[in-house]
């Protein structure tokens, strides 16, 4: 489906992940739009991420009874209808008005668990309230410990089933997408941006009516009244602490007391350290391309990560998702389940609420059309034995194609 030219214009006409992407780009301001689709730097991973998934190859076994596909599973002791939950993503306002209630209630809806971001625009009490379904807190450690206990605490009395600690974002990434089109948080219509809030009326009036867009769960640290937003913004910045080590990830765990993730492990030894101090699961993560251009796609490390502590804890992936045949690879390769950030994203910005149950739709019905096509019928079924052959000359080719083609090409190209 590459060379197809598609016209996409509402919902209904998306019949994949790239296809609500095209829709979320109709409907975005391009600094909006960029923000969430970027990667760092020259996007290598970003593209890298994707990329990966392709020198996958799967090799089916055929004559096996698929009548009925079941795609539950046992993530963090949570019975999962599917194995894709939702990524922490930050001020999901910015894309639909729905924003993360929106997104949490899809999720329920799908039978899977969504993540807060700490970089939310809601409260994350208000997101608890918004769906019955279970929910994760992605959370920093902070220059001020009390923060982040005051999280801790607010997310134990929210009734959160899970707590993630993010630890790939020492510093933060080099976006250079948003340093072109003066994306700003809070958003701002500047000038330049004038002319490209009137090409998208729909969502300038929805952001020039509603409430204001911030980190809220931070909002009530700051002076409120004019310039709140932003001073919210610096508060947070200023409460990154690159010092932060796995002496405190120890004792956030003993803080929380129930399962912890550690999102954005890359390495053998990072998993084995996690392990140690007893969280329940990591996410093999690059944070989606964002933070450290030239980082392995996720899907490279999966495996040694699944080798070296897969039976201690849970391993699961993030990073590229965009298929259900991706599921089915990550899970191959030991994964209990995927997170999706971008690809949910797009369909929040596409269509709201609907916009997500369309994300997750399509990826549930891409991962049980896949599951029927590779002869397993159970999540359980998905095992190494999956995998094909011929992983080196799809990479050679990859390598050639990125040395050949404008970057800016394929920072477009449809599946990203
Ligand atoms: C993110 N991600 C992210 N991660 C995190 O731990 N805290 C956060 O606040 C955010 N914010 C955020 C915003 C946006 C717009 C995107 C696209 C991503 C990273 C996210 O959780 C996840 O790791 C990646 O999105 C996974 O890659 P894909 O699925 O987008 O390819």
């Amino acid at each position: 489906m590459t060379d197809f030219a598609r016209r996409v214009t509402r919902l209904s006409d998306c019949h994949d992940i790239a296809d609500l992407r095209q829709l979320a780009r109709r409907r975005l301001p391009r600094a909006v739009f960029h923000f969430a689709d970027g990667g760092a730097e020259d996007e290598t991973t970003l593209r890298r991420n994707v990329a990966a998934f392709d020198d996958l190859t799967l090799a089916p076994r055929y004559l096996v009874d698929v009548g009925e596909i079941d795609t539950r599973a046992e993530v963090l002791g949570l019975p999962l209808d599917l194995p894709v939950i939702v990524a922490p993503t930050g001020l999901s306002r910015l894309f639909h008005r729905g924003g993360e209630s929106a997104a949490a209630r899809a999720a329920a809806r799908a039978g899977t668990l969504y993540t807060l971001s700490s970089g939310a625009s809601t409260r994350l009490e208000d997101a608890a309230a918004a769906s019955g379904g279970p929910k994760m807190f992605q959370i920093y450690c902070y220059r001020d410990r009390d923060l982040t206990a005051e999280f801790i605490d607010r997310c134990k009395a929210a009734n959160y089933h899970a707590l993630c600690l993010t630890i790939d974002v020492p510093v933060s990434g080099y976006r250079q997408r948003d340093l072109y089109t003066g994306a700003s948080v809070p958003p701002r219509i500047t000038l330049g941006g004038a002319l490209d809030a009137l090409r998208h009326p729909a969502w300038t009036a929805r952001f020039l009516a509603g409430r204001r867009i911030t980190i809220e769960n931070v909002a009530h640290r700051v002076p409120q009244g004019r310039g709140a937003s932003a001073s919210v913004m610096r508060y947070v910045a200023e409460q990154f602490d690159p010092t932060v080590d796995w002496r405190d990830a120890a004792w956030m765990i003993e803080r929380w007391n129930g399962p912890f993730v550690v999102k954005g492990v890359m390495t053998p030894d990072d998993a084995a350290r996690a392990a140690d101090i007893g969280a329940s699961a990591v996410v093999v993560s690059n944070h989606g391309g964002r933070q450290l251009d030239g980082a392995p796609a996720s899907i490279e490390q999966l495996g040694a990560v699944v080798d070296a502590v897969g039976g201690r804890l849970e391993v699961l992936l993030d990073s590229g998702v965009r298929r259900g045949s991706h599921v089915v690879k990550a899970l191959a390769l030991g994964a209990k389940a995927v997170l999706v950030g971008r690809a949910y994203v797009y369909g929040l910005a596409a269509g709201g609420e609907a916009g997500v149950d369309r994300a997750l739709a399509l990826l549930r019905d891409e991962l049980r059309r896949c599951m029927a096509l590779v002869g397993r019928r159970r999540i359980a079924d998905i095992d190494r034995s999956l995998l094909g052959g011929g992983v080196a000359l799809a990479r050679r080719k990859r390598n050639v194609a990125f040395s050949t083609e404008d970057p800016e090409e394929h920072v477009d190209a449809k599946r990203l």
